[in-house]
């Protein structure tokens, strides 16, 4: 059978991507950004963060990635869906829900660097930094985790339970 612990309760989330919302609009100060979620785990995060920035947003997309999974040391990322707002000379905020090996961001952000942006920031709801294989390093995390699956706050577990407000990690009864 499989348990749902909640580790993160909705009020803490609340104040944390509250906190991490004042410090990037400090960061940006005087200066407008781009905000991307990347599908599907961050469009909650994306909604909440986008509504407490007091920066001005010049627009909210989205894009969706995956990895060819033929070569999963190499996976090469493709784009299921790529943004439809030319970031030349923007500053472009990326919001992800999880960053876990880091694999995807890592290529993403090189994609989108070659967009010839003003400048570009990785913002992520959790961090998993004990199971990173790249050197990348979020700008923003609102919370770093254990080595757990978790689900939740946009999170899913094979398709499910994004919808759950809180955070809760995922076990089963031999764990
Ligand atoms: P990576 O950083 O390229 O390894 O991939 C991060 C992606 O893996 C996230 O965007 C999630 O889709 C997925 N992921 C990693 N850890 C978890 C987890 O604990 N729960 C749900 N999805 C996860
Ligand atoms: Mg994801």
């Amino acid at each position: 059978m499989k348990h749902f612990d909640v580790m993160i309760s909705e009020q803490e989330i609340d104040n944390k991507v509250e906190e991490v919302a004042a410090k990037i609009s400090s960061d940006f100060e005087g200066e407008s950004v781009v905000v991307i979620g990347v599908l599907t785990g961050a469009f909650i995060f994306t909604a909440d963060l986008v509504r407490s920035l007091t920066v001005p947003v010049e627009t909210v997309d989205f894009v969706q990635v995956s990895s060819y999974e033929g070569d999963k040391s190499t996976g090469k990322l493709v784009f299921k869906k790529d943004i439809s707002t030319d970031i030349e000379g923007k500053n472009v905020l990326i919001v992800e829900d999880i960053i876990d090996t880091g694999r995807t961001l890592k290529q993403l952000k090189q994609m989108f660097l070659e967009r010839n942006p003003k400048s570009i920031k990785i913002c992520t709801a959790f961090d998993k930094p004990s199971r990173r294989v790249t050197d990348l390093v979020p700008d923003y995390n609102c919370f770093t985790i254990p080595d757990k699956f978790i689900v939740g706050y946009g999170l899913d577990y094979d398709g499910k339970y994004r919808d759950y407000k809180d955070v809760r990690i995922v076990r089963t009864d031999d764990e």
